[in-house]
């Protein structure tokens, strides 16, 4: 969603600033800001539109050599909730005074009320944001001493927040906290970078500090001292990062969407390197920390998350039911946080989620932890906010997620969920021979994914004759269901078509009737149980004139005769089949993206980390 950069040290803060923000543009954005200290004043630049058009206004508008001078600055790119991506509505927002910025994600909200008593008193807002609220309050509060007045402000509002703060009265110091919106801090030599992603931080060190909710940080050039909003000292320990830079690059693919969809043989081994026990049958997953009898002794296995980590969810619940005989479900994780969920000591609670910062699955997780259930999270961001707070589980080792889209942290979030029901499984239902043949499989998934990538240009061809359509429905059955879910998420989220997932029985109970000539159903057939059965409902769709795009089992010719047009996957486990399948339908969606001409890796009003309900 929205980023922030904040950079105080040696070098020209205003170009430091302006890579950095577009090191957070794959986020998501509508608008971008900028605010420097150049002798002992605050001066800001912002715009509508990418942070590009925020560079080409600030070097037009600025003095040349404000970009030498000012060391010190903020900066945001906003992804809008409280009025429209307007150059007034951008941050950073000044308080009454003009001596003090802020840039700010989250929402504060009780803004209103906040607004109406600032109101009162005589401060006079430009904007419609809760952002400015927050500035203006600051400024009300400062008696001063700008650290205390953050405080005080701070106490003031609810909602979520990671916030940096400028002031002109202070300018060897950027004030930084966060609450339920991330703020990490990178530790340089002789200078400190503030931000909401370690992507704005990792070509500059490595080593950082995350802040924990209600933290608040005096930053300067060589220190960082934190404390608590209570101004009590705490300790942060300083981090590795162990990201390399050139992950976060698009190496030479046009798109990163592309880079990490062929990626995935690589991101899968790490996934699941050094995770199979092929001695005993069963996986090796230590973070999630329970003894063999607390897994023997779980009644239930709940699995939390949002959108494609949602998806993932729904394949790992297939997982654990049909490998492990565990009771499971999938709950959106909005959904559960507000629903009262029914849960005990003998459930296991997973949060899915690629950034680990998802305000829901964020709050899902607090709401399990409280009924005392067992919790653990899937992420693939490292020192991400769930990773922290839920304390154990997995990490996906998917390597950096740029693309908004998500797909290598899909797919290695399904291998990550086999293995764990592997694990669950041995320990309750099959035997040591069993184990290892599935063990066997899974070892094998970057191989059956390479396999797929192969077919690139066949399915690039393709998808160009599609390309033109309005509507597409994705139908699967059993764990290709979910599957169908998630291809029609990538479709219409980076293509713009309007693309549904369907369970295969459920067309006839009313989707049906949406079927015209040539509508497009794009069928997962493949050889697992039940395939037959949905051989049966594609007929129903062609007598209706739909035009069949089947995903197939290698040489299954009694499948292709049902198809107008097929990809093969190749022959593996029912249960990992759907990595291969998830991938042949991410290249589907990004070729007809591709050749619908969309910008594919910022798709329209679509932000990569949701850290907002
Ligand atoms: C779709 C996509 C989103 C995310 C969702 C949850 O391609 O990326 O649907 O999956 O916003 O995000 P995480 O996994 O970061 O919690």
């Amino acid at each position: 969603m929205c980023g922030i950069v904040g950079y105080i040290g040696k070098a020209d803060a205003a170009s430091f600033l302006i890579n950095g923000l577009r090191r957070l543009e794959y986020r998501g954005d509508d608008s971008a800001g900028l605010a420097v200290m150049e002798d002992g004043r605050i001066a800001v630049a912002k715009s509508p539109g990418k942070v590009s058009t925020l560079s080409d206004r600030a070097r037009a508008e600025w003095p040349a050599d404000r970009f030498e001078r000012a060391t010190t600055g903020i900066a945001h790119t906003r992804w809008a909730t409280h009025g429209p991506p307007t150059e007034v509505n951008a941050h950073p927002h000044l308080d009454r005074s003009g001596a003090i910025a802020l840039v700010h994600n989250g929402i504060i909200e009780n803004y209103r009320g906040l607004r109406a008593r600032l109101e009162a008193k005589g401060h006079l807002f430009l904007s419609e944001t809760d952002t400015e609220v927050l500035a203006h309050l600051i400024g009300d509060c400062d008696k001063g001493d700008v650290f205390q007045a953050v405080c005080h402000a701070l106490h003031q509002v609810e909602g979520t927040f990671g916030i940096a703060v400028l002031t002109a009265r202070e300018p060897g110091k950027i004030i930084a906290a966060r609450r339920g919106s991330p703020i990490v801090i990178g530790v340089g030599e002789g200078e400190t970078i503030v931000a909401s992603d370690a992507s704005a931080i990792l070509a500059h060190t490595q080593r950082v500090i995350y802040l924990d909710d209600n933290d608040i940080a005096i930053v300067s050039a060589d220190s960082v001292d934190i404390r608590d909003l209570n101004n009590v000292p705490v300790i942060r320990e300083i981090a590795e990062l162990g990201i390399d830079a050139a992950a976060a690059e698009k190496d030479g693919y046009e798109h990163f969407m592309l880079k990490e969809i062929h990626e995935q043989p690589h991101s899968l081994a790490n996934a699941i390197r050094g995770r199979l026990d092929f001695n005993l049958g069963s996986a090796v997953l230590s973070g999630m920390g329970t003894s063999a009898r607390e897994l023997a002794e779980l009644g239930r296995v709940v699995l939390v998350g949002c959108g494609t980590s949602l998806h993932a969810g729904l394949v790992g619940e297939y997982a654990f039911e049909d490998l492990a005989d565990l009771h499971a479900e999938v709950q959106q994780a909005a959904e559960f946080r507000y629903r009262n969920p029914i849960l005990g000591s003998r459930d296991l609670v997973v949060a899915i989620s690629q950034s680990g910062e998802t305000a829901d699955t964020l709050a899902a997780v607090r709401e399990a932890r409280q009924k005392g259930a067992f919790v653990m999270s899937l992420c693939n961001v490292v020192g991400s906010t769930i990773a922290r707070e839920t304390g154990r589980g997995v990490y996906l080792h998917a390597g950096p997620e740029i693309s908004v889209a998500s797909t290598k942290a899909f797919t290695c979030q399904v291998a990550v969920l086999l293995m764990m029901a592997l694990k669950l499984g041995r320990g309750r239902r099959f035997c040591r021979d069993e184990g290892i043949r599935l063990a066997r499989e899974i070892e094998r998934i970057p191989q059956f994914v390479e396999e797929v990538i192969r077919l690139d240009e066949p399915i690039a061809a393709i998808a160009e004759s599609y390309a033109m359509t309005e509507h597409a429905f994705f139908i699967g059955r059993g764990p290709m269901f979910p599957v169908a879910l998630e291809g029609a998420l990538k479709v219409k989220e980076i293509s713009y078509i309007h693309a549904e997932g369907y369970h295969a029985a459920e067309l006839k109970h009313g989707p049906i009737a949406l079927l015209e000539k040539d509508t497009p159903v794009i069928a997962i057939a493949c050889d697992i149980p039940g395939k037959d059965k949905t051989l049966g409902n594609i007929e129903e769709c062609r007598a209706r004139g739909a035009r069949i795009l089947g995903l197939i089992t290698d040489g299954d010719q009694e499948a292709a005769a049902h198809m107008d047009d097929a990809i093969a996957i190749p022959r593996c486990h029912p249960l990992v089949a759907t990595i291969p399948a998830a991938v042949a339908l991410q290249l589907f969606a990004y070729h007809l993206a591709r050749h619908r001409g969309c910008e594919i890796d910022q798709p329209r009003n679509l932000a990569k980390s949701v850290t907002v309900e």
